[in-house]
């Protein structure tokens, strides 16, 4: 299966956790760890594809305190960045659409790829800039549809809403590859990843299961 297999740690794990899953986890997932564990996990293992979970609206160095940009991440070894997570929509409450296009901007200029995370309401969180950004951008950002309704609760929406929705989005965006996210796990994930619309899956909780991950990976 080619389909893209991404784990979201969020704020979890440990130096032990990431030592067990630098030695095993299967080469095809891509797992998105807290910033502060990157270097240290690319160094235990240069070939895991890792993904953060953030960046910053500014493009590379200088004097914004607490900042990690995506020059910084790149040089690290990601491969890749979630933009735009409904949780840092809803807390941080920085995750504007200005900021949003410019974390976009700031990851495909630094050669990675992004993970745009949109919910029900994506048409109203994509300002024109943005679009347009994508428009061109295809093949170096994936939208990720996440139902808030969905994410941390155990219920995904059906089978159909998935498909739908990501149709329309592809049909916007002519070749983007689009994800879906929120409560996937072993026991969900074939019917989902079965969906021709579904280029691969974003997973929260389960992505904290070493076994469950590598077995949605050999789906
Ligand atoms: P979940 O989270 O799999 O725990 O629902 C998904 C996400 O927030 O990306």
């Amino acid at each position: 299966m080619n389909k893209l297999i991404v784990g979201n740690w969020k704020m979890n794990g440990n130096v032990s956790l990431v030592d067990e899953f630098s030695q095993n986890l299967d080469e095809r997932v891509i797992l998105g760890i807290p910033s502060v564990f990157i270097a240290y996990t690319h160094f235990k293992n240069p070939d895991l594809q890792i993904a953060a979970q953030d960046c910053s609206v500014y493009p590379d160095f200088g004097a914004h305190t607490g900042e990690i940009s995506a020059k910084m991440l790149a040089e690290l070894g990601c491969k890749y960045v979630i933009v735009g997570h409904s949780e840092r929509r809803r807390t941080s409450n920085f995750d504007t659409q200005q900021n949003i296009f410019a974390k976009l901007k700031n990851v495909v200029t630094c050669g990675m790829k992004a993970i745009l995370c949109v919910d029900e309401s994506y048409h109203k969180l994509i300002d024109i800039q943005t679009k347009e950004f994508l428009e061109t951008n295809v093949d170096k950002i994936f939208i990720a549809y996440e139902p808030l309704s969905a994410i941390g609760t155990g219920n995904i929406p059906s089978l159909t809403d998935i498909s739908e929705t990501l149709s329309k989005i592809k049909q916007v965006y002519l070749g983007m590859k689009t994800l879906y996210g929120g409560s996937v796990n072993l026991s969900n994930a074939k019917e989902i990843l079965a969906i021709d619309e579904v280029d691969g899956v974003l997973i929260g909780g389960a992505s904290l299961k070493l076994d469950e991950l590598n077995e949605i990976a050999k789906l």
